[in-house]
């Protein structure tokens, strides 16, 4: 009986063995999709991009983000910088993550209404998201045949709609200014921006100011500043004539529509306007309140615009008021000492910036939004106005006709203490980091 038991597992042995394989081939090739093991064949995610601009091959075109865009349709939006004479035919390649094809879309080329008469501008690129599939990655090419794996491939953002807004205002600022000296207004709008109720401020650097860079260190540490690089000067570089249109700014249009579409769903409303220049209510004492009372007598309005009203730099009310001690070892302008501005002229069209719910914005320009859903409205300049403070390079307005305009002092309060508290901060830092130095040379000199 031994033997014949043995034998009869010699015969059963090969079976069993394939009977294994088999059964842990199959195990294996259910596994597969869940435990998301990445086929040498895998197409996405290949080659994510991480640069905030990427120059594409060959088609004068330049990506700076992509999102989806479901407000109408399932749209993927690609904001991007293109040349207006020279705009190809361009197609999506999307990764579908339900099962791991290409599907490739011809896109639609949204060339921004407002040109500026420049040569390069904003665009989106829009492609239908194929039924089913689900892309979390694509690719802009302007053929349709091609290798993916040479592609560059955008993650696509916003693919998540939380309802649980992380900041009630977030400030867009437009390309920081390059060697900005001015580092007392630079203090002053960031301490303004706070107080008026601004839980994040957004900062396109295309390069900054070591002075001003010390303090910016501070706001990203406390979470208020998210710093996104913006080396736009490695790409286009325009003849002394086109850069320095006022209106390209370093492709300003295009940072600020990317700053809507990143903060659509993490921001309940977004607030567009440059470093020198501040919404300032003139009735309540925060963006919070103004809002909701402008909210609930305007349900259907998403788009708010604010005048610009504007206070030379060169004009001072007087330099004992508001001559802050600490204040003095800080270079710029001190923007509690300037209260006269310029009279807006009725019959011309000023310049405006804007408070934005971004849900309601499909493509927005500095002082207007060229496509959007829903009402707009002009805010009286007796809830709130634009304070704008720079130099002065109007001729046609003599220092005697400008009007006495103090609206700014009433925060004087909370923006000396803030603004001390932002220096004391910085002076702690340097001497602690002073005395750790000294510290460890004293140990040294004592080891030596
Ligand atoms: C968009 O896609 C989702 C799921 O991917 C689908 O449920 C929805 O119907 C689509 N919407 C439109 C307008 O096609
Ligand atoms: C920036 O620096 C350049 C050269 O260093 C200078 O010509 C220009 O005036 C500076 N701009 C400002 C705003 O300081
Ligand atoms: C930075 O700002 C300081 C202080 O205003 C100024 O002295 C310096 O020239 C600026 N540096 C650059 C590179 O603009
Ligand atoms: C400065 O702010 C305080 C407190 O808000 C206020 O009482 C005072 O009137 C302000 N000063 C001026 C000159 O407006």
């Amino acid at each position: 009986m031994p033997r014949c038991r043995k034998r009869s597992i010699f015969v059963i042995s090969p079976f069993l063995i394939i009977l294994f394989v088999l059964c842990f081939e199959l195990h294996y090739w259910a596994m597969q999709p869940s435990n998301k093991v990445k086929w040498p064949t895998n197409p996405c995610p290949h080659k994510v991009v991480t640069d905030t601009i990427t120059a594409l091959k060959y088609s004068h075109t330049f990506i700076v983000s992509s999102y989806q865009d479901n407000r109408e349709q399932n749209l993927t939006r690609v904001i991007a910088i293109v040349n207006y004479k020279k705009v190809q035919d361009l197609y999506c390649w999307f990764c579908c993550s339900h099962n791991r094809r290409i599907s490739i879309i011809r896109a639609a080329v949204d060339i921004h209404s407002e040109r500026f008469e420049l040569p390069f501008g904003s665009a989106d690129i829009v492609c239908l998201e194929p039924q089913n599939c689900s892309p979390n990655y694509v690719s802009v090419h302007s053929s349709s045949k091609g290798n993916i794996e040479e592609l560059p491939q955008f993650e696509i953002r916003n693919r998540v709609h939380s309802t649980q807004f992380s900041a009630e205002f977030t400030v867009c600022l437009s390309v920081m200014v390059e060697n900005h000296s001015n580092v007392l207004q630079f203090l002053q709008s960031m301490e303004m921006y706070k107080i008026l109720g601004a839980q994040k401020v957004v900062i396109y650097m295309s390069s900054y100011n070591q002075s001003v860079e010390e303090f910016l260190k501070f706001y990203v540490a406390e979470g208020t500043v998210e710093i996104i690089p913006w080396p736009i000067t490695s790409y286009i570089k325009f003849s002394s004539f086109w850069s320095s249109s006022p209106q390209w700014h370093n492709g300003k249009t295009t940072v600020l529509n990317d700053c809507i579409y990143r903060n659509m769903y993490r921001s309940r409303y977004v607030v567009l306007n440059d470093i020198d220049e501040i919404i300032l209510p003139t009735k309540h004492l925060n963006w919070k309140t103004m809002m909701n009372s402008l909210e609930n007598q305007n349900p259907e309005t998403g788009i708010y615009f604010f005048e610009s009203h504007f206070f030379p730099q060169s004009v001072l009310s007087s330099i004992d008021r508001f001559n802050v001690p600490l204040w003095k070892t800080v270079p710029g302008v001190n923007i509690l000492q300037h209260i006269y501005k310029v009279p807006n002229r009725i019959w011309l069209n000023n310049p405006r910036k804007m408070i934005v719910n971004p849900r309601k914005v499909i493509q927005t320009s500095i002082h207007s939004v060229l496509k959007g859903y829903g009402r707009t409205m002009e805010v009286p300049k007796d809830i709130a106005i634009l304070y704008t403070c720079r130099a002065h390079n109007r001729k046609d307005i003599s220092d005697g006709y400008l009007i006495r305009d103090p609206a700014i002092w009433r925060f004087n309060a909370s923006l000396i203490s803030n603004v001390n508290e932002m220096l004391t901060k910085k002076m702690f830092y340097k001497s602690f980091k002073f005395t750790w130095k000294t510290l460890i040379k004293t140990i040294a000199s004592i080891l030596k």
